[in-house]
């Protein structure tokens, strides 16, 4: 019993002293030019849901829940959000090449299609990002026919 409460004690320790480890926060108010949605136009039922359902990674403004105020989750999200911009940064998206600009439509189309993005693990907590059936065939007929036009 006495090492039970040690160890239960010392996890708290470790638990309440990792929250005042500073995050590293993922939030811009700058205007980008070569944001996606400026450089290519597309109805507001697409532009609204990329934002819904993709900016929160793959941009650098991230609109954060409550609960990223409490460690390990921020880091978890932290990580995420660096791995999603790296793979690919809507805001950035006029920057990139016409080559990889074609190759990231390419993969846009692969991870939708195969029902990859948004990821589970956000979708189970964010249901207003899940892509329906509906929306899933919008925003695939636009990215096909975007592929072609680049
Ligand atoms: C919760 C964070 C998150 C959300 C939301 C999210 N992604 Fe991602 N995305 C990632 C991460 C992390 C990676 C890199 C690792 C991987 O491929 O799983 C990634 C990778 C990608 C890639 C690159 C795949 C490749 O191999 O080139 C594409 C394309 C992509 N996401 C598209 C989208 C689209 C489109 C949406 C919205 C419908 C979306 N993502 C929503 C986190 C996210």
């Amino acid at each position: 019993m006495k090492i039970l409460k040690r160890i239960l004690l010392l996890l708290f320790i470790v638990f309440v002293g990792i929250q005042f480890i500073p995050t590293k926060m993922n939030v811009s108010n700058e205007v980008y030019k070569a944001d996606f949605m400026n450089i290519y136009s597309m109805p507001k039922t697409i532009s609204e849901k990329l934002v819904v359902s993709c900016y929160d990674c793959h941009s650098n403004n991230t609109k954060y829940p409550w609960y990223n105020k409490i460690q390990p989750v921020a880091w978890y999200l932290e990580d995420h959000i660096k791995e999603g911009k790296k793979e690919l940064n809507f805001n950035e998206f006029g920057n990139y090449s016409v080559r990889r600009q074609k190759s990231k439509i390419k993969s846009i189309i692969r991870e939708i299609e195969g029902d990859k993005m948004p990821l589970s693990s956000y979708t189970n907590m964010h249901e207003d990002a899940i892509l329906n059936a509906d929306e899933r065939k919008e925003l695939l007929g636009f990215f096909e026919m975007l592929k072609d036009s680049v």
